[in-house]
């Protein structure tokens, strides 16, 4: 039987900052579902990257003094890099300016051209750089974007091509609404799938998708006057990956995860440049929230910004990876800091999982037992088990949770069953209980916390057991 295909995508992340937690909250819920998948027997491929056109980084390349190619190529290197010291395995890392995506994207323009779907008219309005987006008065506030408010909002008045939105919007409604609809795709948190049904209701406005005024970006093949709107440029990066690495039988994507900000893009834009160009849909969005910072947005200018080094420095790679994950901001808003972050890195791994392993194996080295061997995975995935539940609705932080019950469920059964005090076949019994608790927590822990798991799967292996080095000395 052939491996069930899996495609998972993050979005592409743009070069003019560094990566920070937030970035890194969205590549580890991929991360994890792609080692789930993979528990699960599939064949998966997850893709990542970065965003490298725009008005945005053209001006963010000329404050650091670089051309944009440079300035792109040092940034990009920068994202590429950190996500493996996260232990983050995705497959491929795409750019934006790889001129083979460049390429894919005058295609499909092309396509959606001769289509009749594009045409000429006069952009009078609003654009937030911040956002690389056209916003209307309704979406300032106090004349600013509420997501850039640093930023001046700038006017515009120009000769732009515009993508016949409108005309995709019954279809959109159906495929949204309807299961049984061939191009049906699921929105996840229900409300946000809600939020776009009403936006979509109210009545949408076809989409500017050139600049007349922005260098940097790929031309409008048959007008080099005009570059492609990076947004139109950047969606497309799902499909064009898949052409450069001769991927294409992982079409359609399986799951985009996309924070909250960017839920329009790739709930209805996306989606109607595919039904134009005549390419399947994907099959399901999930669109997260935010982290705050001590109940302050995350911003440079109020240097609360965390970003994965300084998580590893302090918590090391799965210390970082649990702390990212238990707080995985779902449907709402997950404030986050330093303080939290320690006391929960205390209570859950230098006291609950680092106590309880180092706990065990000490009564085990003390007994001189061996004990029954065991190679391979410690917990069978696929089996419709409490974590899977919680894994194929993308509840990281329940899953997390449940699976210290059973942590601390093995620690009050020692304190109840007192081996310490027992000897012979009732002590090899009740060792053999906890060694077996301690190895299905190191199965279920697999797609979360890898190089653990695999330490206790080693340490635990039999026949033999010893004591090691803590697994996550405590934060004083
Ligand atoms: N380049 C676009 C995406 C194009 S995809 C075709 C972009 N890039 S971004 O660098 O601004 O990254 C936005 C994403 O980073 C969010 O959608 C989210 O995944 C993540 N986050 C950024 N700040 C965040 C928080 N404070 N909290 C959680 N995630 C956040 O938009």
């Amino acid at each position: 039987m052939s491996k069930k295909k899996f495609y998972v995508t993050t979005p592409i992340y743009y070069v003019n900052d560094i990566a920070h937690i937030g970035h890194a909250c969205t590549t580890m819920a991929a991360d994890i579902v792609a080692r789930y998948r993979k528990l699960l027997g599939g064949e998966v491929f997850f893709l990542t990257g970065t965003d490298e056109h725009g008005a945005k980084i053209a001006e963010a390349a000329k404050e650091k003094g670089l051309s944009p190619k440079k300035f792109c190529d040092k940034v990009s290197r920068n994202f590429k890099q950190i996500w493996p010291k996260l232990n983050i395995d995705y497959d491929y890392f795409i750019r934006t300016t790889n001129p083979r995506h460049e390429k894919v994207v005058q295609e499909i323009i092309k396509r959606i051209h001769k289509k009749g779907d594009i045409y000429k008219d006069r952009y009078e309005g609003y654009y937030c750089v911040g956002c690389e987006k056209f916003v209307t008065e309704g979406d300032l506030v106090e004349a600013k974007c509420p997501y850039h408010p640093t930023k001046k909002i700038q006017k515009q008045s120009e000769e732009n091509y515009f993508f016949k939105l409108s005309k995709y919007v019954p279809q959109i409604i159906k495929a949204i609404e309807n299961p049984k609809d061939k191009n049906h795709y699921e929105i996840l948190p229900q409300s946000k799938r809600e939020e776009v049904l009403s936006r979509l209701k109210q009545g949408v406005n076809d989409l500017s998708i050139s600049r007349a005024n922005v260098e940097w970006g790929i031309s409008i093949p048959w007008d080099d006057e005009q570059t492609i709107y990076v947004w139109f440029d950047a969606l497309l990066n799902y499909y064009s990956a898949l052409k450069i690495t001769k991927r294409e039988r992982f079409w359609p994507a399986n799951l985009h995860i996309v924070g909250k900000e960017i839920l329009w893009f790739h709930t209805v834009i996306w989606q109607a440049m595919l039904l134009s160009a005549e390419i399947p849909l994907p099959k399901k969005i999930l669109v997260h929230s935010f982290y705050t910072i001590d109940g302050q947005k995350m911003s440079k200018s109020l240097r609360n910004v965390i970003t994965p080094g300084a998580l590893i420095k302090r918590y090391g790679v799965d210390g970082a990876r649990y702390l990212i994950a238990s707080s995985f901001p779902l449907e709402n808003d997950s404030d986050i800091g330093w303080k939290k972050f320690d006391q929960k890195y205390n209570a859950d791994l230098a006291n609950g999982l680092g106590n309880l392993v180092a706990r065990v194996a000490k009564l085990c080295e003390n007994s001189g037992f061996n004990f029954p061997e065991k190679k391979g995975h410690f917990y069978s995935y696929g089996q419709g088990g409490i974590i899977e539940k919680y894994l194929d609705k993308y509840q990281f932080n329940e899953a997390l949770f449940y699976c210290w019950q059973v942590i601390k469920g093995a620690d009050q059964d020692i304190d109840r069953d007192k081996p310490w005090g027992k000897q012979g076949k009732e002590l090899e019994e009740t060792l053999n209980r906890t060694v077996t608790r301690v190895r299905q927590v190191a199965g279920i822990l697999k797609p979360f916390l890898p190089e653990t798991a695999e330490k206790i799967e080693k340490q635990f292996a039999g026949p033999k057991i010893k004591s090691e080095k803590p697994l996550f000395p405590r934060i004083k």
